[in-house]
């Protein structure tokens, strides 16, 4: 169930760079296995820890399956092509599907085009807050790496970003945090049209990802219909009390690298778990990696009811009904 890529906080921060995003591509697989004491000590175990592993759950493996049929049936198409809209609430585990999309498709890309250092198959952009058409214009080209300055008007970079991603063959286009742009104000209704224009211009297939997608403004009215129409709609939500859970539960406890870890603890505490964390991935992930890091820092190396409570929650689990 787990997947083989690890996701370094340094090289998640710049993600939206072509050098960030290229390096998380290139991060090699981080095998779990539990190590000698020496070479423990020799190792970080706090870094291990701190290390993400992705976890193939079933927001991943629909957003990853539901692109990649899109990306064949598109790579034909000279318009219209059809797109992936991945919403729910935060912390539910969007950016780290559409990342894991990207990466599977950057990896095929460059297994299909070995030795060739022009292609820019994947971009990833977020939305900034209060977005106007020229900043969305410009985070593409933060992406690609081309100027933005003031000698350049918004024509200029909508254009030149529309040439690089044509020569280097961009076939996916990932924006992320979608609900900073609200198409009741002119901004909003601006930016939108300014990433259609993209759509429009670049051949590649468009994910657009953020918080209640499905029920904002975006997808009223003729502009959003039109979107609505080809858009392909992936909810993500808390994950309820149940299998999937209860895996989630045992993967995770699976990466841990303890010296006195008694496996199963954490399989024992699932539901206790799923209360405390209301359900939610990131807040899971906090705690049980947030637990590991002070058994290693403590030296106790072992997990109990008590450390993993004494891992504050963020706020978002800590006000159940927020
Ligand atoms: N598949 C996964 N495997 C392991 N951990 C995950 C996975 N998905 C999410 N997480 C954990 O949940 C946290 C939040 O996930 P993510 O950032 O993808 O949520 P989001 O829905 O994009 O949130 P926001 O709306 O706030 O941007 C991650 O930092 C990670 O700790
Ligand atoms: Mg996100």
């Amino acid at each position: 169930m787990t997947m083989p890529d690890t996701v370094d906080a340094d090289a998640a921060r710049h993600l939206t760079t072509r050098e960030g995003w290229r390096a998380f591509a290139s991060q090699r697989p981080s095998v779990p296995a539990l190590l000698s004491e020496d070479e423990y000590a020799a190792l970080s175990g706090l870094d291990h820890h701190a290390r993400l592993l992705v976890v193939a759950t079933s927001t991943v493996r629909r957003t990853v399956t539901s692109g990649r049929r899109l990306i064949l049936l598109n790579r034909h198409a000279v318009s219209a092509r059809r797109g992936l809209i991945v919403s729910g609430p935060a912390g539910t585990g969007k950016t780290i599907a559409i990342t894991q999309l990207g990466l599977a498709y950057e990896l095929q890309d460059r297994a299909r085009h070995p030795g060739v250092d022009d292609r820019i198959p994947v971009v990833y952009v977020t939305v900034p807050p209060a977005a106007t058409p020229r900043m969305i214009a410009a985070e593409f080209a933060r992406f690609l790496g081309l100027p933005t300055t003031r000698r350049f008007n918004i024509t200029n970079i909508i254009d030149s970003v529309v040439g690089v991603c044509t020569k280097a063959r961009t076939g996916l286009v990932l924006v992320d945090e979608l609900h900073n742009i609200s198409l009741t104000t002119r901004h909003g209704a601006e930016v939108a049209d300014t990433l259609k224009y993209f759509s429009e211009g670049i051949a590649a297939t468009f994910i657009y990802v953020g918080i209640g997608i499905e029920h904002s403004s975006l997808l009223s009215g003729t502009r959003g219909a039109q979107i609505a129409g080809r858009f392909t709609l992936i909810p993500t939500h808390p994950f309820p009390y149940g299998q999937e859970w209860k895996g989630l539960v045992s993967t995770m406890e699976r990466t841990l690298l303890l010296h006195r870890y008694a496996p199963g603890t954490l399989v024992k505490l699932d539901r206790l778990l799923h209360k405390r964390t209301d359900g939610m991935i990131g807040a899971l992930s906090h705690q049980i990696r947030g637990a590991a890091i002070d058994a290693v820092l403590t030296g106790t190396e072992q997990i109990t009811q008590d450390s993993l409570e004494a891992v504050p929650l963020d706020v978002a689990a800590e006000s159940p009904g927020c």
